[in-house]
């Protein structure tokens, strides 16, 4: 006979058919199981939200992604690049307003140029920051002398989504050729940690073909790989996208966005004390959707700090929020959201995953 939600819960460990059957859970169980990460959260990582001030700072992307929005194949995408004196002060602002840490994110670019440009704004938002501020970068699939590079440069953390753990998955959601390869990812990340970076992963969740296994296995790669921080959010169809053609085939929006939640849940069980961002993904499905998974497990919140006149062209999936609103916009938006979550805000604070600091 299987167990109960509630005897599951009392375990010290969780075996896949545990975890599948938390993934699966409604109802009263559902409830359960968020009583239950939302009370490890509080001992092991306490209230505080760190901030991480998110700049997305260019759209040009030479990968094929057929979930991407901003895949090079996508034409009706108007491509940017901010220029570098405006990144470095949306980095200022992020420091003038004790963020603690910054994010910067594009597209995948890998030339001479692109590499050089990035060392040197590391070295930039080092300085003025005397220091301070915390960069994590998320640019993609790189050598291991350009992620060397990037980390004497002052980046420390790095966030490469895995997309999914099962490489015969992988394959039908990316290109099939050497560009986008599931053992090239899964190197990288291992560069990653071997040089020394917080290593960040995370997948997305309702994707086409996609099963309760699967994710199941994610959870358990996540942990396995001793990750030091999580994102991950509802895969949402994009109609200028390969993908598209499965929408009939993809759960509820809704249901994406509860076994989103659920997901963090058993990953807050799973691993109590990594930092586990709540992906802007769900507040395109729920308005309140962040503040939920703050909630449940979550711990890490990324406001957008992207010049606003940019905004509107990273779009990797659509319905994309807050494209519209300025930077100071968002900060004040999100104290509120926090306080409502019953949060703090670790301003000031780097907020490094407790996981990294014991795993040194
Ligand atoms: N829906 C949800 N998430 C997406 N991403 C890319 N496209 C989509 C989409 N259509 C996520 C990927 C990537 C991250 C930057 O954005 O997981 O790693
Ligand atoms: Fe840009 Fe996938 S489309 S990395």
């Amino acid at each position: 006979m299987s167990k109960s939600i509630q005897q599951i819960l009392e375990q010290d460990s969780l075996t896949k058919e545990n975890i599948i059957q938390l993934l699966k859970s409604t109802g009263e169980d559902e409830k359960a199981l968020f009583t239950k990460s939302s009370e490890v959260k509080l001992n092991y990582i306490g209230k505080n939200v760190h901030f991480r001030g998110l700049v997305e700072f260019s759209n040009i992307c030479k990968k094929d992604c057929l979930y991407c929005g901003i895949r090079v194949g996508n034409k009706n995408v108007d491509r940017y690049d901010i220029a570098d004196e405006e990144i470095l002060k949306a980095a200022k602002f992020a420091y003038d307003n004790n963020y603690g840490s910054v994010v910067l994110q594009s597209g995948e670019r890998s030339d001479k140029e692109f590499v050089d440009r990035i060392e040197n704004l590391l070295k930039e938002i080092k300085k003025l920051s005397n220091n301070e501020l915390g960069i994590t970068i998320s640019l993609g699939e790189q050598t291991k002398e350009t992620y060397q590079r990037w980390y004497d440069a002052g980046a420390h953390r790095y966030l490469l989504r895995i997309e999914s753990s099962n490489r015969e998955l992988y394959e039908k959601i990316h290109p099939k050729n050497e560009n986008h390869a599931h053992e090239t990812r899964l190197k990288c990340l291992k560069y990653l940690q071997d040089i020394g970076y917080q290593t960040g992963t995370g997948v997305m969740i309702g994707i086409p073909f996609q099963t309760y296994e699967d994710l199941a296995n994610d959870l358990l790669f996540m942990k396995e790989f001793d990750i030091d921080m999580v994102g991950m959010g509802p895969f949402i169809e994009h109609d200028e996208t390969p993908l598209y053609e499965y929408r009939d085939q993809l759960m509820s929006l809704n249901d994406r966005f509860r076994l989103t939640l659920r997901m963090i849940a058993v990953l807050r069980i799973l691993m109590k004390d990594i930092n586990i961002a709540s992906a802007t993904a769900l507040q395109a499905i729920d308005p309140l959707g962040r503040e939920k998974a703050l909630r449940i497990g979550a711990n890490i919140i990324m406001p957008n700090i992207t010049p606003t006149n940019e905004r509107a062209n990273y779009l990797l999936y659509q319905n994309k929020p807050c494209i519209d609103e300025g930077a100071d916009d968002c900060t004040n938006c999100m104290e509120a959201r926090i306080n409502m979550a019953d949060g703090e805000i670790g301003y000031g604070e780097w907020g490094d995953s407790r996981h990294y600091a014991s795993r040194r």
